[in-house]
């Protein structure tokens, strides 16, 4: 079986729809860039247009490769103070001299959609109701729409990254799953994800994960998104691997419009917070 991710996305990018019409006031996400990663350009391309599909308002805020920290700093601080602005993105990866952590922990928690802060990684990690990273978000949606059964399965999640495999990682246990995370020095990795009931592959190498490292009728999620021979491609064989496999994300179209989709949601959330808030103060002022 092929795990629509794409068709999924729609289903779910209508649902929104009705969902984001019923909001008093148009939401606002604003994105940064820093430098010109033809990767991370298309990507924010992408977020651009799922905003103007849904009646988000999206801005854009571009700075060169070699804008120093503290003017992207000083935008951000201005983007938390904005109270018409409600989500603030930073795409990654940024360039070498710029310091990722501090600049993503400069975005005010409740207007983090990318779930990268310290304050909501520590929510995640503690079970807290917090913001989710978008990708593991997606991931687990769309198991979830194909009502795949994670507890007691035994998850192998083949990267360990902040944005994919550390957070997809609570989720699955969330869920009561048995989680391994493979890495690139895991010894005798063939043997590792060859045990898994559920293999996710978040490695960044395009098509790392043949045929003989898969169990027969695993399920296979493919975070990968390389460009590769002009193509693009996961970093799962596929045309191997959905032979073995019971169920499989192909790519294009398998977790990425996923990851979309639960970016949106993530900017309601942020803004649902805001609101929770701003009517908690205005309660504190009347008394
Ligand atoms: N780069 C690759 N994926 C992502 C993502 O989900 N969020 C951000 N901010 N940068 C990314």
């Amino acid at each position: 079986m092929i795990l629509d991710g794409k068709g999924t996305s729609e289903k779910l990018t209508e649902k929104l729809k009705i969902e984001i019409e019923k909001l008093p006031k148009k939401i606002t996400l604003a994105i940064i860039l820093v430098g010109d990663n033809e990767a991370s350009k298309t990507y924010v391309k992408n977020k651009h247009k799922k905003c103007a599909e849904l009646g988000i308002n999206s801005k854009e805020f571009y700075f060169p490769a070699n804008e120093p920290q503290k003017s992207i700093l000083k935008v951000i601080k201005n983007l938390n103070e904005d109270v018409k602005v409600n989500g603030i993105l930073v795409q990654l990866p940024l360039p070498n001299h710029l310091d990722e952590d501090v600049i993503i922990n400069t975005i005010d928690p409740n207007k983090d959609v990318d779930g990268l802060t310290l304050a909501n990684q520590g929510k995640l990690f503690m079970n807290k109701p917090g913001i989710e990273p978008a990708t593991p978000k997606g991931v687990m949606t769309l198991l979830d729409e194909y009502h795949i059964d994670i507890q007691g399965k035994k998850v192998v999640i083949v990267g360990r990254s902040k944005l994919v495999g550390k957070p997809l990682a609570i989720l699955m246990l969330k869920k009561n799953a048995t989680v391994t995370i493979a890495h690139s020095k895991t010894v005798s990795l063939k043997d590792v994800t060859k045990d898994a009931d559920i293999l996710v592959a978040a490695i960044g190498v395009p098509k790392f994960i043949k045929a003989d490292m898969v169990k027969k009728d695993a399920v296979v999620i493919d975070v990968g998104i390389n460009r590769f021979e002009s193509k693009l491609v996961g970093d799962v064989d596929f045309d191997e691997v959905v032979e073995i496999a019971s169920a499989i994300t192909p790519v294009p179209k398998g977790i990425g419009p996923m990851t979309i989709v639960s970016l949106i949601q993530n900017v309601i959330e942020c803004y649902k917070i805001q609101e929770e808030i701003r009517l908690k103060e205005q309660d504190l002022g009347k008394n």
